[in-house]
């Protein structure tokens, strides 16, 4: 049987990271690839070496050659620059445009047909410019930053509460940045609404901390930013997409129309399958979630500006 082929451009912290789930959850044969000579051999080597104590017996290859790439089912761009303390996402945003520009446009060249996840920052900038510069129709590329947001605050509902993280259901939607909307009227444990078992000045401080999760970490480690739940939520992404499963994951998908924007990236829940966002699941939204979700298309816009495309 063929195995699936997943492709992870950028062999940093985050791509290798992103090597290491997909191995350990079986998704597939992995291709690590990256500009850096050595690097993504290394790690990959690494990462293959782990099989026998595992037990997968899926392939993982580094390369610096899109050649390798080809034919892939899934892509996942995490090449660019990360954030440095006291650097805010957009600030990146010039430097990783270029980066983003020739990961997808090789990317698309050698796997034509592949599902694009993009996690590079700003996420909702650089998939937009991945989404430009492949030329894939709108359902094959994908944000990453949603399922992330949301992992943070649905463990911050959990640690407030002292309950099982995997119990929380609560989900952030709009831009991967201080404008993002944690949802507090869905959020819920085990279906019991949060806002019945926390004060709503504890629900803020959790809807901040969720907002400013990523700043958290960077400021923590000094020399760049989050990996681990990144590099997980992309594979959880990617395993939604090369199971056809069906699920429910925020994301950033290419809205026309739904909850009122169109023409843009913003983070909203979408049906992930086989042809990747098989469909954005629209719902009413509160005059409040709706300004919400207005100030992060703003900001968006702004990021799209930027990118020149
Ligand atoms: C984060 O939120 C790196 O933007 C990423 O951690």
């Amino acid at each position: 049987m063929k195995r699936d082929k997943i492709t992870i451009i950028g062999s940093g912290n985050v791509g290798a990271t992103a090597a290491h789930w997909a191995l350990t959850r079986r998704l597939g044969d992995v291709v690590l690839l990256d500009v850096v000579e050595g690097v993504p051999q290394g790690k990959a080597l690494d990462l293959l070496q782990s099989g026998p104590v595992d037990g997968f017996s899926c392939r993982i290859m580094g390369s610096n050659d899109y050649a390798d790439s080809a034919n892939s089912d899934v892509v996942i761009i995490t090449a660019g620059l990360a954030r440095k303390p006291g650097m805010s996402r957009d600030d990146l945003l010039a430097k990783n445009v270029a980066i983003v520009k020739s990961c997808a446009e090789q990317a698309a060249n050698h796997s034509p047909d592949a599902v694009l996840i993009v996690v590079t920052n700003p996420i909702d900038a650089m998939v937009y410019t991945a989404f430009k510069v492949a030329g894939f129709p709108k359902q094959r590329v994908i944000g990453m930053a949603g399922v992330l947001d949301s992992a943070r605050y649905r463990t911050f509902i959990a640690e407030e509460l002292g309950v099982a993280a995997r119990d929380v259901n609560a989900m952030v939607m709009g831009i991967h940045g201080d404008n993002m909307l944690p949802l507090v009227r869905l959020a819920n444990v085990a279906g019991i609404p949060v806002s019945d078992l926390i004060s709503p000045e504890r629900i803020a401080a959790i809807v901040h901390r969720t907002q400013h999760g990523g700043a958290e970490i960077v400021n923590h480690l000094k020399t760049g930013s989050a990996f681990y739940t990144p590099g997980l939520a992309a594979v959880e992404m990617a395993e939604a997409v090369l199971t056809d499963s069906k699920r429910v994951l925020p994301c950033a998908a290419y809205v026309e129309g739904e909850f009122g924007f169109s023409g843009c990236f913003l983070g909203v829940p979408v049906v992930l399958g086989a042809a990747g966002v098989e469909r954005i699941v629209e719902f009413p939204l509160t005059a409040e979630e709706k300004s919400a979700m207005a100030a992060s298309e703003a900001a968006v816009r702004k990021q799209m500006a930027d990118t020149g495309l």
